[in-house]
């Protein structure tokens, strides 16, 4: 089945309807728990398009109720199954803490600027958010390093867009479209979709434990992926339930970036001295036939199937 999407408690959610080790990445993000009812003075926005029937979970729950869908999350993730989890500062120290009585590894913190800034008087004004990596040992990550960047591809400062775009701090804009209705802390599909194609292959398994606005939904529908997950709230679940029959799989993929020079075959491999010896010797010989150093670059990169920083690093400690 493409999509499993229930209107239940993900805690219960999981434990009845997920085998263990079934599910390729979990993205999701959990509530705030901070006091649901008044986020918009918190977030300082116009509160007329969101939807009413957001479930919020009490201050006092929070540790325990963190600690039960992780458990539920560990136990579903398939070994070398990815998890990313977009947590506020509020409750952070719950959710690593959670995190660290499992299995489950750090991969990376990410950090995720986004572009509506937070009310402050007399402090700085909070405009990120923390998005945790983690992956269950155990099997094979997924890492699609080259899938929306190309290893030929630079900025016009000259640098690296694929070093750029794994970079762990993200500056992503929210979505806004006018007088569209949407849930509370709506993530932005740019987002969604970067993670998606990073951590997943066609046809994997997604999953999101608080679905919200189904966004997890229909963009891993939209890029050809399942999906399975939860939403407490019937008002949430009912409206965009209803939008999931919409979406057909796969429909996105035709208009994501063509990335360019999908990335050298050898690159990451470990060096071995004739081959070391061979591209010193031919770097010598390009340049002594004449040939500018970044066309030589260029040339050796294509050749052996090596990125260009990794032939431009072994040249450098020869001292060329
Ligand atoms: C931060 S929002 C998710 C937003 C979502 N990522 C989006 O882009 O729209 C958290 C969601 O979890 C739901 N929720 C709260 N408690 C839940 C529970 N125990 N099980 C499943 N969903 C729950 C809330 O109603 C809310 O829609």
């Amino acid at each position: 089945m493409l999509s499993s999407l229930y209107n239940m408690d993900c805690v219960e959610g999981a434990k009845t309807h997920l085998a263990d080790n079934s599910i390729d990445l979990i993205l999701t993000d959990p509530p705030y728990g901070i006091e649901g009812q008044s986020l918009h003075k918190h977030y300082n926005r116009n509160e007329d398009n969101v939807l009413d029937g957001y479930i919020e979970i009490e201050q006092k729950d929070y540790k325990e109720f963190t600690e039960k869908w992780i458990a539920q999350a560990e136990r579903v993730l398939k070994p070398g199954g990815s998890i990313y989890i977009v947590s506020g500062y509020t409750n952070l120290r719950h959710i690593l803490n959670a995190l660290a009585s499992t299995s489950l590894k750090e991969v990376n913190h990410i950090i995720w600027k986004y572009n509506f800034g937070v009310y402050t008087k007399n402090k700085y004004i909070s405009s990120h958010y923390h998005i945790l990596f983690y992956e269950k040992p155990g099997g094979i990550r997924t890492f699609n390093k080259y899938t929306r960047y190309g290893s030929d591809e630079y900025s016009s400062d000259k640098k690296s867009m694929n070093y750029s775009d794994r970079e762990d701090v993200w500056s992503i804009k929210k979505d806004f479209k006018k007088g569209q209705v949407k849930n509370k802390n709506q993530l932005p599909a740019e987002l969604l979709k970067k993670i998606i194609l990073y951590s997943t292959k066609k046809g994997d398994m997604v999953c999101d434990f608080f679905l919200g606005g189904f966004g997890t939904a229909k963009i891993a529908i939209g890029l050809g992926r399942k999906i399975a997950g939860f939403e407490k709230s019937k008002i949430a679940y009912e409206y965009n339930i209803a939008d999931m029959n919409k979406i057909k799989s796969g429909e996105l993929l035709d208009s994501l970036r063509k990335p360019k020079g999908q990335g050298a075959k050898n690159s990451g491999k470990r060096w071995l001295k004739k081959d070391i010896r061979k591209i010193e010797e031919q770097f010598d010989n390009c340049l002594k036939d004449g040939l500018t150093k970044s066309a030589t670059i260029e040339a050796l990169s294509e050749k052996y199937q090596r990125g260009k920083f990794g032939i431009l690093n072994v040249l450098k400690k020869s001292g060329r």
